[in-house]
């Protein structure tokens, strides 16, 4: 098989509709990208597969939708203001800029510019944050930042989420939303953009029990992937140095996939100890601690934090569902092998040929199968073609309506993995495909 290169992956999410570039008639905006029709399907399904996983699945875990634009102390109080900075250092002769920390160390030394060889400016720390101004009047009073993290959201609604939905800790807060970084460099497609989306789950625990439920999340975490079809062999822990660690935390891990550019980061699991809480209690003079109602104890919980990226979780999907497999005679198959319940389109529906009333029960078909499946109906080409052209985005289950179906009523279900054909009735395909979703595995698996 093939290794899947970027260049492959870009040209085809454009392709097949799934990601295009931002404003591409206009030349194109670098590092943001646009959800195109497939692929806005895959990314809500995603979202949905998380949000399941995390809230519904868990009894002691509730959902929010907090704002994007905060109190602008919200971000003095979280570190943002003074501490999310990257350090770049600009090329005098070709004016360049660079993130020091990837510049060649040879380069580094010398202060001469990867590029062009010319000299290096002195580093200075760039804020990450995007600035803006809120009302009319532009002024320091004014400015307001797009938040570069979901989890903010959550800590300043800690109190408001706990007492309306009375819960007690241990207990967890999950929000998806979109972040915004001024990121200097962001090649590889949307692995680093600056505009993405975040799936952020805060876990509110009683100091002493972090670590506890940390290693909980750790491997909660790590199981989850493989559920939505990830395939193991490509998921990995990096565990941060002590030179890694953000400002808020006591321990760290990454879940890291070996994307086609190599390894990288998918999720972060960290143990933010009391910082986040504590540090909006000194700056909104708001009480924060928790009072434990049978111990009567009172303390500032700390917080275990599982924090992945949704729009990078595409790339991970779209990397490791994509194959291409020779078949007998030596034609080449390329298929997407998303899991059923992420794939954009979850039953193609065609006639054997438009004539003889196919068409019109093939359309029915799709019609009845609608209310319960993501379908799509197509009559155009030969039928090997079609099924290839599902193949191609994935799709997991084809009914093909032929000559048999007007003498008896069935039909045939071809699967997309292993290419079989069931002939199957009608009036049973929604529970044969339920079931074919239910009891999906991928090949060698
Ligand atoms: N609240 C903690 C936090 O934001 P992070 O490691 O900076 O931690 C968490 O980000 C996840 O968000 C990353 O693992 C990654 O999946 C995603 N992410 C971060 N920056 C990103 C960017 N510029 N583009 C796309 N995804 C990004």
């Amino acid at each position: 098989m093939a290794e899947l290169t970027m260049e492959t992956l870009v040209s085809l999410c454009k392709q097949r509709g799934f990601v295009f570039q931002s404003s591409e008639i206009y030349g194109g905006l670098s590092s943001a990208w646009d959800y195109g029709p497939l692929g806005v399907e895959l990314k809500n399904r995603i979202q949905r597969f998380w949000w399941r996983e995390m809230t519904q699945l868990q009894d002691n875990i509730v959902g929010l939708d907090a704002a994007i634009m905060m109190h602008p102390r919200v971000w003095e109080a979280s570190g943002h203001v003074e501490s999310f900075t990257d350090p770049l250092v600009d090329c005098k002769s070709c004016k360049q800029r660079f993130r020091e920390d990837l510049i060649p160390e040879d380069n580094l030394k010398n202060r001469t510019c990867p590029e062009c060889g010319g000299p290096l400016t002195e580093t200075r720390k760039f804020n990450l944050m995007f600035r803006t101004h809120i009302g009319p009047v532009e002024n320091e009073g004014s400015i307001i930042y797009l938040r570069p993290e979901t989890a903010q959201g959550i800590y300043v609604n800690y109190r408001n989420c706990m007492q309306s939905s009375r819960l007690k800790i241990p207990f967890g807060i999950a929000q998806v939303g979109k972040a915004f970084r001024n990121e200097i460099v962001t090649k590889n497609f949307i692995f680093r953009t600056c505009e993405f989306e975040q799936l952020e789950m805060q876990f509110f625990v009683k100091p002493g029990e972090d670590e506890k439920w940390f290693n909980f999340w750790r491997e909660k975490r790590m199981e989850y992937y493989p559920k939505m079809g990830i395939r193991p062999s490509k998921l990995r822990w990096h565990r941060h140095g002590k030179d890694e660690l953000a400002h808020y935390a006591k321990d760290a891990y990454d879940i890291q996939y070996e994307f086609p550019m190599g390894w990288r980061e998918l999720e972060g699991v960290h143990n933010r100890t009391d910082y986040d809480l504590r540090r909006h209690g000194e700056y909104s003079g708001k009480d924060l601690s928790y009072l434990d109602e049978e111990t009567r104890e009172r303390y500032i919980p700390y917080i275990v934090e599982t924090s992945a990226g949704l729009t990078r979780s595409v790339l991970m999907v779209l990397s490791d569902a994509y194959e291409e497999e020779t078949l007998e005679g030596g034609e080449v198959r390329s298929v997407l092998r998303f899991h059923p319940l992420l794939a954009p389109i979850t039953v193609g529906v065609f006639p054997l040929v438009k004539k003889d009333g196919l068409a019109e029960i093939a359309r029915k078909v799709e019609e009845d199968l609608r209310e319960e499946f993501t379908t799509f109906y197509d009559q155009s080409g030969s039928i090997g073609r079609r099924y290839r052209r599902q193949d191609e985005v994935g799709t997991p289950f084809c009914v093909t309506v032929d000559y048999e179906t007007k003498e008896n009523d069935t039909v045939t279900l071809r699967n997309r993995d292993s290419m079989e054909q069931l002939r199957v009735k009608t009036a049973d395909l929604v529970s044969v495909i339920r079931k074919g979703i239910r009891d999906y595995r991928r090949p060698g698996l």
